[in-house]
């Protein structure tokens, strides 16, 4: 008896199983009512009284060991199926992926990392504003139809009729940081706004309710035209390439005076024209023009002895002319295939 003991223990040691059929043979094998173990337990009617007990304490432990060794063999098989690899202790850690920034996100940062090259700071305003920060200070004639030029979501109106200082609205533009600025500091200015702006217009793919915009202002005793041509003659190659030009053209805007839009040359077609610039070989970027005396009146600021430039620009625009995004409202949908395929150090 003693020897079939040991003969099955050292057969059922030797086994080894390879997926799951076989896991369960073994378990029929030896296990079942009709298995080995069962077979060999029978004889124990037989063994004389004297050994009864020696060979009982045997037979119970090779039960035991017959039923660790299905267990270890059911768990290296489990091992063997987990693809994650997660018991596996000698593979290599975990390639963390690293997440991509929002192209817009991006862009805002590049713009901002150009003009802090040439001494520019940021500032910062509310995205819940007033009529007097968005549109009365910075020159806006309470039935001027400029007002009408940016569609203004509004919180709360004093008046249905007139607009009134105190009204408060969603801003529609990033110039009304220039007002703070320029109400809290003494010039020199040199300061840049980057934030979110809210117009009342349908979504489409080349408008939306919410976008991004970046102000700039720098205000100086002697600053000119000049100045503020170079300075974004100088924005426009850091951010679109070396061969970028630049043109300005006659605007107007309430708050600046000269105005003026500016265009940069298509990175398409290298200005010979292409159906990205609809054959012009021109993009428009940005609005831009002398800061208006009125509004540095309106904000206490000697407009006999200081000048100044103000530019704005759509991140979104200046996002689609660097990475060709023809639709606006990619940018809101957040779909990981769109987001991934900005991967940039910014
Ligand atoms: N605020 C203008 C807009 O939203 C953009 C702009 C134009 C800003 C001219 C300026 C500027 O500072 O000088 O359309």
């Amino acid at each position: 008896m003693l020897d079939k003991i040991n003969a099955l223990k050292m057969e059922a040691e030797a086994e080894i199983v390879k997926n799951q059929e076989e896991l369960d043979a073994f378990r029929i094998k030896y296990l079942s009512k009709k298995g080995l173990f069962s077979i060999l337990f029978e004889d124990f009617r037989n063994v004389p009284p004297d050994q009864k007990k020696e060979i009982g304490q045997r037979l119970n432990s090779l039960k035991q060991q017959i039923q660790d060794k299905y267990n270890l063999l059911k768990e290296s098989l489990e091992t063997q199926n987990d693809k994650s690899g997660i018991n596996d202790l000698t593979r290599p850690a975990f390639p963390y992926e690293l997440g991509s920034r929002h192209p817009i996100s991006i862009v805002r940062n590049e713009i901002i990392d150009i003009f802090m090259r040439i001494g520019f700071i940021i500032s910062e305003g509310p995205e819940i504003e007033d009529d007097d920060h968005v549109f009365t200070k910075l020159n806006f004639a309470p039935e001027h139809p400029a007002r009408d030029m940016q569609d203004t979501f509004y919180i709360s109106r004093i008046s249905e009729e007139d607009s009134s200082p105190d009204d408060i609205l969603l801003r529609t533009h990033t110039s009304s940081v220039q007002v703070r600025v320029m109400q809290q500091q003494k010039p020199p200015i040199r300061t840049i706004s980057p934030g979110r702006v809210f117009r009342n217009e349908a979504i489409s793919a080349r408008a939306h309710c919410i976008f991004h915009q970046v102000e700039g202002l720098y205000i100086d005793e002697n600053v000119s035209f000049a100045d503020l041509k170079q300075t974004l003659l100088y924005f426009a190659r850091e951010m679109f390439g070396k061969e970028t030009d630049i043109r300005l053209r006659p605007s107007y805007f309430p708050f600046t005076e000269p105005s003026a839009e500016m265009d940069v040359s298509c990175r398409i077609c290298g200005g010979k024209g292409c159906n990205v610039c609809k054959y012009t070989g021109w993009l428009e970027l940005l609005g831009c023009g002398m800061v208006h005396p009125n509004v540095l009146k309106a904000c206490k600021i000697d407009s006999q002895k200081y000048t100044g430039f103000a530019f704005g620009m759509g991140i979104e625009r200046a996002t689609m002319l660097k990475y060709q995004v023809n639709d606006l409202r990619l940018y809101f949908e957040n779909d990981i295939r769109f987001l991934e395929q900005f991967k940039t150090s910014f």
